[in-house]
């Protein structure tokens, strides 16, 4: 079977007009415990600054932020990034909440400017991996730790059951950052309820 590459979906529509909006009111249900996995993983503190790219609807950006941390969500797609702010007017984190319109590729903050980022069910939409990853590694500061987090897929899936990473795609993203010199990188798998996730992480050179 052919070995797809870790953004396998990077063709996959944009999620724009009216169709972003009605599958962001998809991401907003379930989603929690995702959020929590990550927050846990990076041990985040409420003095430090979290990216979290593709954000979304912003489930794991609001609920880190609840906590005090502060918290960036970058997101291409204006209809997620709406959304987004409507949530977050009716529950009002207590850290501070910024929302940025870009992508993983192109980001527009400050260098050395995150302590953790990470992008939960985004990377495999990404059309740019390397330059994703450039530009993780230009805002994350020295130390700062990478998570990209997807649900896991069997070989083969087709349709929504393909929206994810094999074990094969996770290592071959883990391959990637060590490469650019990442260090402990890493591949685990993590139930969560019905759901597996797979998460791939490392460590700013
Ligand atoms: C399946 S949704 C996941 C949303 C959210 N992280 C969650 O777990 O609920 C994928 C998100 O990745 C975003 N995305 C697509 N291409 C991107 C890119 N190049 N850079 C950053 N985000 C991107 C989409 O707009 C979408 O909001």
């Amino acid at each position: 079977m052919e070995d797809l590459p870790p953004n396998h979906h990077a063709d996959y529509p944009q999620f724009t007009g009216i169709f972003g909006f009605v599958a962001g009111l998809t991401m907003i249900i379930g989603r929690g415990r995702d959020a929590r996995l990550v927050a846990q993983l990076a041990s985040v503190t409420a003095d430090q600054h979290v990216v979290d790219i593709g954000c979304g609807p912003g489930t794991a950006a609001r609920l880190t932020a609840a906590g005090g941390t502060s918290v960036t969500g970058i997101d291409p797609s204006g209809p997620m990034l709406r959304l987004a702010r409507i949530l977050t007017a009716i529950r009002r984190p207590r850290g501070t909440l910024d929302w940025v319109q870009a992508g993983a590729e192109s980001m527009p903050l400050p260098d050395a400017s995150a302590d953790v980022v990470w992008s939960l069910a985004s990377v495999h939409h990404w059309p740019d991996l390397e330059g994703g990853i450039d530009e993780v590694t230009r805002v994350l500061r020295p130390g700062g730790m990478f998570l990209a987090v997807e649900k896991r897929t069997e070989p083969g899936a087709t349709g929504n059951k393909s929206h994810g990473w094999t074990p094969q795609q996770a290592t071959d993203f883990a391959a990637m950052l060590a490469d650019r010199g990442y260090r402990d990188t890493s591949t685990a798998d993590h139930d969560i309820g019905n759901r597996r996730l797979v998460v791939a992480s490392g460590t700013h050179p």
